[in-house]
């Protein structure tokens, strides 16, 4: 089968069609993805009628597969997005998974608390909404290139510091306990990243889990980050993935950032997010 991708949005996300998952694919293909990834930073692929199984097989053709540290699932490298429970009951947005959840509202790049963050994510839907839940990317290399000279001095060779404990103070989510804070301390990275594959240069925040800015008090650090995140979350960086079911995202976490709109929670919405191990650290442009 022919592979065409054909761009969804000028500044990042494609389209991806002639790929089935749920078969082996050949190094050429594998090539002919990877480039387009690079290229898009997100690729759609639709009609992807795939087990939790089949998803984290592909998956491991672009490296490991993160095991999340907080649950374990039936599936352990698969991440559910859901707001139904194991046994299909619909959950309440007070409820703590959920309020852990609705931190993917406000922009972030996944496991950036990590030492070395993860490289992507591919995002399965299985039930998904039609009230809302519309994922939004932002191209954070335009960012980058675009940020007016104030917020670019401030960003130039200064670290931020990124604490998964972030959440529970932003979305009253459970507090970690002592051992999963132990296990996953504050770690600073660099606000000005360079890709390892691309060698471009992008602007490196995530704003959930981002509390404190080298050199800059409390306040200042917030304000940067708001800025910052204000700045990025513009149209024309912007793309807005309005979800058919079977569709497969997969996003570039190093250069891109991406928060979801609210929807009814009355409708069941399920997805199931594989991530992809970070191999390096963080590297300062
Ligand atoms: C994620 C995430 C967005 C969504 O899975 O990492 O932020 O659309 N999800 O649910
Ligand atoms: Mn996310």
């Amino acid at each position: 089968m022919t592979v065409t991708v054909k761009a969804r949005h000028p500044a990042l996300g494609a389209e991806v069609r002639g790929i089935d998952m749920r078969l082996p694919m050949d190094a050429e293909t594998l090539r002919l993805v990877s480039d387009a990834w690079m290229k898009h930073l997100v690729l759609v692929f639709p009609d992807q009628h795939i087990t939790d199984r089949e998803h984290v097989t592909f998956t491991r053709h672009f490296g490991d597969v993160e095991i999340f540290h907080q649950t374990s699932d039936r599936v352990a490298e698969i991440f559910l997005v859901s707001n139904v429970d194991e046994e299909g009951r619909l959950m309440r947005p007070s409820e703590p998974s959920q309020k852990q959840l609705s931190s993917s509202q406000q922009w972030h790049t996944d496991s950036s608390y990590r030492p070395l963050p993860s490289m992507g994510s591919l995002l399965h839907g299985i039930e998904i909404s039609r009230t809302g839940g519309i994922t939004q990317f932002i191209n954070m290399y335009l960012v980058y290139d675009d940020l007016p000279e104030s917020l670019r001095r401030d960003v130039e060779g200064r670290r931020a510091r990124h604490d998964f404990g972030m959440l529970h103070r932003i979305v009253g989510s459970t507090k970690p306990t002592a051992e999963e804070q132990a296990a996953m301390p504050p770690v600073w990275h660099p606000m000005v990243r360079r890709h390892p594959v691309t060698g471009r240069k992008s602007l490196y925040i995530s704003s959930i889990y981002n509390d404190a800015v080298e050199g800059m008090d409390e306040t200042a650090s917030a304000g940067l980050i708001a800025d910052l995140t204000a700045f990025a979350a513009q149209p024309k960086y912007m793309y807005r993935h309005e979800w058919e079911p079977d569709d497969v995202l997969m996003w570039d976490n190093r250069c891109t950032v991406h928060a979801v709109t609210p929807h009814d929670p009355n409708e069941r919405r399920v997805m199931h997010r594989t991530t992809i191990v970070g191999r390096e650290p963080v590297t300062a442009a």
